[in-house]
């Protein structure tokens, strides 16, 4: 698609604001996946800033406001001690930044598991207060009920299965699953829960190749791999490991750049020049006139 937005200033009771273009929604994502195929893979990126929403959004389908911004933004050891407000505050600066997109929001750890209700009252705010079109919550069979509760309910939900970084200190460390034959049946059994209970899509994260490939054949909704699989119906990674901000990835991500080297030569040019005078120059100065 174009990166150049053509303002359409048709105002309407659903869209009383003129908008570049109109959104992706739900129900457009969900149908890319037709008769158990998808032509077209899936294309997501998390973003947590309205900078980074408005430079990903034209060559996304879905910006996801992963509660990785617990590390990659507010240096947290792990996603458990993210909070819905900062969900709240960084998911409105993605909806703010983004035209075309589907924005989902991870609902945080805390937010959702004690009851159907709970996630209501979590899920509603999260909704209300950013604009996204959706959350996403983590786990399988167990969340099943919560997940047919929130979407009887009107809310979109993007279930997230397989290595689920928020269970890090009960599955003892984010190495990949399903390498045994129990844990190969659980993914799907969770794969098939999550999709009878009215998820609209799933994140599939850290799996061998060849579950990934079976998930994504049982399920009639996207399944949106990270550590999965190319046969997955899309893919997501994290904006900040993919564009080398870290020393460090994981070994499902692909770096398409070096940005962190990049900043480290800006931020010590900048440190040169001030150190020997020669920033500011007349040409970043005010003058009379
Ligand atoms: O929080 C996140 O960024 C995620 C992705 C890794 C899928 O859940």
């Amino acid at each position: 698609m174009s990166t150049t937005f053509t303002l359409d200033t048709s105002t309407s009771r659903a869209n009383p604001t003129p908008t570049p273009m109109k959104r992706l929604t739900v129900p457009l994502i969900q149908g890319r996946k037709f008769e158990g195929r998808t032509d077209e893979p899936l294309v997501m990126l998390t973003a947590y800033t309205a900078r980074m929403a408005q430079l990903l959004d034209p060559h996304c389908d879905m910006l996801l406001v992963g509660d990785s911004l617990g590390q990659v933004i507010y240096g947290l050891p792990s996603t458990l001690a993210v909070t819905l407000d900062m969900m709240c505050a960084h998911g409105a600066a993605v909806v703010r930044g983004s035209f075309h997109s589907v924005v989902i929001v991870d609902m945080p750890f805390g937010s959702y598991e004690a009851s159907p209700a709970q996630a209501f009252h979590s899920a509603s705010r999260i909704l209300s207060e950013t604009g996204c079109s959706g959350v996403k919550l983590e786990g399988g069979e167990a969340m099943a009920p919560t997940i047919r509760f929130l979407t009887e309910r009107g809310i979109p939900v993007m279930a997230h299965i397989g290595l689920t970084p928020q269970a890090v200190n009960a599955l003892g460390g984010y190495g990949a699953r399903g390498q045994s034959q129990e844990e190969h049946a659980k993914i799907l059994a969770d794969a098939k829960a999550v999709t009878d209970a009215g998820a609209f899509s799933m994140v599939l994260e850290g799996v061998l190749e060849n579950i990934a490939g079976a998930v994504t054949r049982a399920v009639d909704i996207p399944v949106i791999g990270i550590g999965a699989s190319a046969d997955c119906d899309g893919q997501v990674l994290v904006t900040d490991d993919m564009l080398g901000m870290f020393d460090r990835v994981p070994r499902f991500v692909k770096r398409y750049h070096e940005v962190a080297n990049e900043i480290v030569d800006a931020a010590s040019q900048y440190a040169a020049d001030v150190r020997s005078r020669s920033f500011p120059t007349p040409d970043q100065t005010y003058q009379p006139k």
